[in-house]
């Protein structure tokens, strides 16, 4: 016999800037994963326009629906669950997602899961690692959230550390806009900082105490920093600022997945769970496609625990993802948009 029926999940995800329609077989290997993204509609607005992106994900979802199907050869039939981002994310842009899957629920009469987004991030590691269970310590590093959190079983999250102000992926947007990289800035700054010195224009490293980040003072070092060069800042100044500004970010992002594995293997973290010991990291979101953060990751786990970090296109926004996280997660969950869903 061939796929057992009913075994996939179809997962939709249109949270912000990226239109995307997944066929997953028991919530753990892709089978299909289409990704429309939609820089060059945003890319002359430097930023993503809600509007303009609601609008489009409506045009596209049906044609990447299609495809998503065509490229696993399979059918509506072969879905036994429905899968699609109900939030964080921008309202326009989720109403189109759950929308559709509503109707595609009701006329295959199939269930359907609404999905919490920042889980999403999560479950693509184990899409990455197929034995990967929790418990699990995961680092969450994404256009709006920096968090840290202990994931003790499937569907269950708690936020050991997140941020003050800015995320790492804002951080790094804002960043490249003030070096004239426009959008989307992290990709751009990543670029640009393989080919500079992070020691010729050094910015101050945030720290803060415990497992809290705050990217905002790092920020303004970087203005100002761009102020006083004025118009004599050459290509070469933005190139050393790009890697400066990166190696501030994710030097913060690992000393805090540094201090929350030490606080997990003996501390008082460690103690709440019962004491068990974490043998499983995963870094992941669309800031975990930084070249500098997967090598600093990597050396900052060695030997501690095993590290999952999903590769470049589960990273960023994806719907298999989110079909994983509707697989695992509590039956049934509502697909009530909600834009600025938290942790739970
Ligand atoms: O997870 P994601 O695709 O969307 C959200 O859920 O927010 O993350 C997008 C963020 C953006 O801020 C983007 O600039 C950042 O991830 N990003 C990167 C890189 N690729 C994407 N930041 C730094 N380096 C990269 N290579
Ligand atoms: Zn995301």
């Amino acid at each position: 016999m061939g796929r057992s029926e009913l075994a996939l999940t179809l997962g939709i995800e249109t949270s912000c800037d990226e239109t995307s329609v997944a066929l997953v077989e028991d919530g753990r290997r892709v089978v299909s994963n289409v990704i429309h993204s939609q820089v060059d509609l945003h890319k002359d607005f430097g930023g993503v326009v809600p509007e303009l992106a609601a609008r489009d994900h409506l045009e596209r979802l049906p044609g990447l629906l299609d495809f998503a199907f065509e490229k696993a050869g399979a059918s509506p039939d072969d879905v036994g669950l429905i899968a699609v981002t109900r939030g964080p994310g921008l309202a326009g842009c989720l109403l189109v997602g759950v929308g559709v899957a509503e109707g595609l629920s009701a006329s295959w009469s199939r269930p359907l899961t609404g999905v919490n987004h920042l889980w999403g991030h999560i479950y693509a590691a184990m899409l990455a690692r197929p034995d990967l269970e929790p418990p699990l310590l995961g680092l969450v590093v994404s256009g709006a959230h920096s968090d840290l959190v202990r994931m003790p079983e499937h569907g269950r999250f708690e936020v050991i550390g997140r941020t003050r102000d800015d995320a790492a992926g804002e951080a790094f947007d804002k960043a490249a806009r003030m070096l004239g990289l426009g959008y989307p800035g992290g990709p751009a700054l990543d670029r640009l900082a393989r080919s500079g010195d992070p020691r010729r224009q050094p910015l101050p490293k945030p720290s803060l105490p415990g497992l809290e980040f705050s990217f905002s003072g790092l920020k303004t070092a970087l203005l100002y920093r761009l102020r006083d060069l004025g118009h004599a800042v050459t290509p070469r100044d933005k190139a050393d600022l790009a890697a400066a500004f990166e190696r501030s970010v994710v030097e913060s992002l690992m000393d805090k997945l540094d201090e929350a594995l030490r606080l997990l293997t003996r501390g008082e973290v460690a103690r709440r769970a019962g004491g068990e010991v974490q043998r499983e990291v995963v870094v992941c979101g669309g800031v975990a496609a930084n070249t500098l953060l997967r090598r600093r990751a990597a050396e900052v786990v060695a030997g501690r625990a095993r590290l999952t970090l999903p590769p470049l296109e589960l990273c960023t926004d994806n719907a298999a993802m989110i079909a994983s996280a509707g697989f695992f997660g509590p039956t049934a969950q509502t697909a009530t948009v909600d834009p600025s869903l938290g942790w739970d």
